[in-house]
């Protein structure tokens, strides 16, 4: 096997794939990381030379010299370099685990699955939790009927993210990259894995079905001088009638709170981060279950272990394909389609959290934890709550096809709209 990347989230591809190499399950051979010269330490972390993997600055030179010793290629790359890697990959015989998102421009993601038609393998899309053994037999038991119709899906996300996060690198807070549709936020990128897991409890049509958006309305904002949203609302209409709500911030005190929502016409079914899931009827938790997920170099080490499982022919199928991430990347895109702008909070509504533990200061929206649980309680947006930093009239519900350039074209007027903001000047925001 080979890995695109070595540091960021590649780092912890590493560190699985070396578990898995003790236990003889993969040979790794090669990895490339175009900031080679400053990923020293990893690779010797990794124990690169003793383990034999070649080190390239290249994707292309790695897999020129090594394509031949390979079945199967992990890619850890940016989101911008997906579609090539994928593609490179695929055209030269080889599975691939790709990161999630594949992408978040839905044209980008049909090429990326006719690209993927001819292949031997399906290419596995590396979300973290629809293979736990929990969540599945729970989608069995919503589809068997045992708690009535479903009725309503949602998520609440709160993942504190500092400043320096969305300075990590090139592409971090962007909506465009050069010509290519980016799209990266808290819902697109980090607490993507949930909206995910959302749509694949919505699937009525079976087990491996993720049900697409029909109607979305949404209000998105951004606290961070970025282009991109790092708070979200949004509700709508899912196939099948289902409703969903979804309110996600990286602009929080809190540092990693999450709650998955499954209301069925007889039972109210949650599951919060800590792993403890509980099945509610008339307000009463009639079962617990556990619903504990790994930490993550567990979590991706076990997700990894089931793709080369599945390569051997003891699964039948990735737990996510290209095809599956659909739903989600559809959602995602009309996240941008229904607002007319991405709102910059003022920074006299805004607080500094500094000497943060989770790595800098940090731009939090003072009480937005409570605007979230309100809005996955009755479903009023910031600005028809009256919320003091909302803007009025940002929610227009968007429930057409998305035609070719539409997405682009609205991704320009919504750039055009971060442009005219001025910049934040960090001394004039009160400390938290
Ligand atoms: N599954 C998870 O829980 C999880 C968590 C974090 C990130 N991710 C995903 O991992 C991927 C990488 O994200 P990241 O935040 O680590 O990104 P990043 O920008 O930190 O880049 C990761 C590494 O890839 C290298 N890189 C850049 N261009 C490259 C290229 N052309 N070829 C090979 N390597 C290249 C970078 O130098 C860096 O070392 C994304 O798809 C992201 O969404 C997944």
């Amino acid at each position: 096997m080979a890995v695109a990347g070595i540091g960021g989230f590649a780092d912890l591809h590493h560190l699985a794939l070396s578990k898995l190499e003790e236990e003889n399950a993969v040979h790794v051979v090669a990895a490339c990381d175009p900031a080679l010269e400053a990923l020293a330490a990893q690779c010797e972390a990794h124990r690169f030379g003793s383990r034999g993997v070649a080190a390239y600055k290249d994707f292309e030179t790695m897999l020129a010299l090594h394509a031949r010793e390979l079945d199967a290629i992990a890619i850890s790359s940016p989101i911008p370099f997906h579609r090539e890697h994928h593609s490179m990959s695929v055209g030269l015989g080889l599975a691939c685990y790709l990161e999630k998102p594949p992408t978040l421009d839905p044209e980008e993601l049909e090429d990326m699955i006719a690209t993927d038609l001819p292949a031997a393998q399906p290419t596995a899309v590396g979300f973290n939790h629809i293979s736990q053994p929990w969540r599945l037999r729970l989608k069995e038991r919503v589809l068997a009927g045992e708690f009535g119709r479903i009725v309503e899906v949602g998520f609440s996300g709160f993942w504190r993210r500092p400043i320096g996060y969305f300075a990590r690198n090139g592409w971090a807070g962007k909506l465009m990259f050069g010509d290519k549709i980016l799209l990266d936020s808290c819902c697109g990128n980090a607490m993507s894995h949930y909206l995910h897991n959302m749509l694949f409890h919505a699937g009525t049509g079976g087990l491996w079905d993720w049900a697409h958006p029909v109607e979305v309305a949404a209000e998105l904002y951004r606290s961070n001088d970025i282009e991109s949203p790092d708070t979200i609302f949004a509700r709508g209409t899912l196939e099948g009638g289902t409703q969903f709500r979804i309110a996600a911030t990286h602009a929080c005190e809190t540092r990693l709170r999450q709650r998955e929502i499954i209301r069925c016409a007889e039972a109210l079914i949650e599951i919060p981060e800590d792993g403890c899931g509980t099945i509610s009827r008339r307000g009463e938790i009639i079962e617990r279950f556990p619903a504990a997920s790994l930490p993550p170099p567990d979590l991706l080490r076990e997700n990894l272990r089931e793709y080369l499982a599945f390569l051997a022919g003891e699964r039948s199928r990735p737990s996510s394909t290209l095809a599956d991430c659909r739903a989600f990347v559809s959602l995602n895109a009309r996240l941008y389609l229904a607002s007319s702008c991405i709102h910059r909070i003022d920074d006299a509504h805004l607080s500094l959290l500094a000497a943060d533990d989770f790595g800098g200061i940090t731009l939090i929206i003072p009480g937005i934890e409570q605007t979230c649980e309100d809005f996955m309680t009755d479903g009023m947006l910031p600005s028809e709550r009256g919320s003091a930093w909302a803007r009025e009239g940002s929610a227009r519900p968007f429930s057409g096809e998305i035609a070719p350039d539409l997405l682009r074209q609205q991704i320009s007027r919504l750039q055009a709209c971060a442009r005219e903001a001025p910049p934040r000047h960090l001394d004039k925001i009160r400390k938290a």
